[in-house]
């Protein structure tokens, strides 16, 4: 019997990446590879990387350096580089970044053990082969760096909406969506093993959709299915294209306790001019209409989104109608960027990228500043209220404080007393600040 090697995962980019590296640890589990913490340990090191803003790329190459002062210490440590970089530069990354061994895309990592095998034996391997159906339904993640208390499911794979600045189509391939029995299945066992909240993920879980013999399931059906498992198992869902967020859905959200009040809109931009240029397939006007529905069907729906700065020709008077957009939503919070040129995009071989990088970045200061200020009046708004709060664990800031969130995603700080880590405290707000609401347990 051979001693298992150590491996050890380090990821970047969206919580789908996170998710995925779950799965890695999975497989490699299975074949004689145990997880390390520490990285001087490791034989193998996998960096999991995104593509989506040059930023995250050039982050990653930053790391790679790093790793080869392992590799001095160590001359058998392995380098393997997988997701949407792999998937975008393909052997090319293998050819600029000497220290890396091996690439992996992310519809190849059952390939994993055998490209291992291959570096073992001093060469170097790549497998950036993506596909129409997998989507490891049958793999149970390996849950990493978690709280306990909340897990997050892969619900489908891929995008094919093609925004026209956006790389993700390209490094993740068609969309397919994974059989409902085993997300079922995956959530139950979570249940079981004490967790109390579920996010389901895609890059656009309204797209959602399996069919057999007996019945056609969209995502609404499966929300259902996943919040009847247990009235104490909050589930979440990220994210959701404005264009087919459906009423159908909106309706499901409010029937059911515990699926949460909180909806991430991505609106990217709040010019219709712009919102054209960039392929999201819907106006101002029809986002707007999207919104009005979520509060009057869920009135006390939080709504958050994410926003892009300075894309190819955006004016004065359309960097104007985002922030006026964002007034009008009152967003409970935002993820902001500078556009980000991704080669091999509509955007990048049509349009020029001709917002000079000071406009963006005053731009971008502007919408965080806004921001902040709709997510303190909105959580001003919040004290006296009295929420439930799942509890995660203890606060970052003191350990004589619990940290939690309510319904609408907002975290919740409050005294500890008795309560634990997967309990649901009623706890009254008494302050706020920008990021989180301070309250006190009440019986
Ligand atoms: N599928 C999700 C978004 C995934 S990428 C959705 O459509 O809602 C997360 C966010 O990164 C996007 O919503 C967008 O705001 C941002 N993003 C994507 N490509 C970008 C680029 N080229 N430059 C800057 N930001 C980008
Ligand atoms: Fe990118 Fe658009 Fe797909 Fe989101 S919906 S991943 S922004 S192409
Ligand atoms: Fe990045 Fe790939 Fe996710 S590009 S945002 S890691 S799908």
């Amino acid at each position: 019997m051979h001693t298992k090697k150590k491996l050890y995962i380090e990821t970047y980019g969206c919580q789908m990446n996170f998710s995925d590296s779950e799965i890695v640890a999975s497989i490699l589990s299975e074949h004689n590879f145990v997880l390390t913490k520490n990285i001087s340990d490791a034989d193998v090191i996998l960096i999991n990387t995104c593509s989506v803003r040059d930023h995250a790329e050039q982050r990653v190459r930053k790391r790679l350096q790093e790793y080869n002062s392992y590799k001095k210490k160590n001359p058998g440590l392995k380098i393997g580089v997988i997701g949407c970089m792999a998937e975008r530069l393909k052997n090319k990354l293998l050819e600029q970044e000497k220290t890396v061994d091996l690439i992996a895309g992310p519809d190849a990592y059952r390939d994993l053990p055998n490209l291992l095998t291959t570096v073992e034996g001093g060469q170097k391997a790549a497998n950036v082969q993506l596909s129409f159906d997998e989507t490891y339904s049958d793999i149970s993640p390996v849950r990493l760096g978690g709280n306990g208390v909340s897990a997050f499911i892969s619900i489908m794979r891929g995008c094919e909406n093609f925004c026209s600045y956006c790389v993700v189509p390209f490094t993740r391939g068609k969309e397919r969506s994974r059989n409902p029995e085993s997300i079922i299945n995956e959530a139950g066992n979570l249940f079981k093993m004490g967790y109390r909240e579920i996010t389901l993920l895609g890059q656009n879980v309204n797209s959602y959709s399996w069919e057999n013999e007996k019945e056609k399931i969209n995502f609404a059906r499966l929300i259902e299915r996943v919040a009847l498992i247990n009235p104490i198992l909050r589930v979440r869902f990220t994210t959701s294209h404005p264009k087919d967020i459906s009423d159908e859905l909106l309706y499901m959200i409010a029937k059911y306790n515990n699926i949460c009040k909180a909806i991430h809109l991505a609106v990217q931009s709040g010019s219709t001019r712009i919102l054209d240029l960039m392929n999201r397939k819907y106006t101002r006007e029809w986002y707007m209409d999207r919104i009005k529905a979520i509060k009057k069907i869920i009135p006390d729906c939080a709504v958050s989104t994410d926003i892009i700065t300075g894309f190819c020709t955006e004016t004065e008077e359309d960097h104007n109608q985002t922030i006026s957009l964002m007034k009008w939503v009152a967003y409970e919070y935002a993820f902001m960027f500078k556009y980000s040129v991704r080669p091999g995009t509509t955007a990048e071989k049509k349009y020029n990228d001709d917002v000079p990088e000071e406009i963006k970045g005053k731009r971008l200061r502007e919408i965080i500043e806004l921001q902040q200020k709709l997510s303190y009046n909105s959580n001003l708004k919040n004290i006296n209220e009295i929420y439930s709060v799942l509890v995660e664990g203890v606060s970052k800031r003191s350990d004589k404080h619990l940290s939690g969130r309510n319904t609408q995603n907002k975290v919740v700080v409050f005294p500890k007393k008795n309560y634990n880590k997967g309990d649901y405290v009623n706890v009254k707000i008494i302050d706020c600040t920008t990021a989180t609401l301070i309250g006190e347990a009440i019986e």
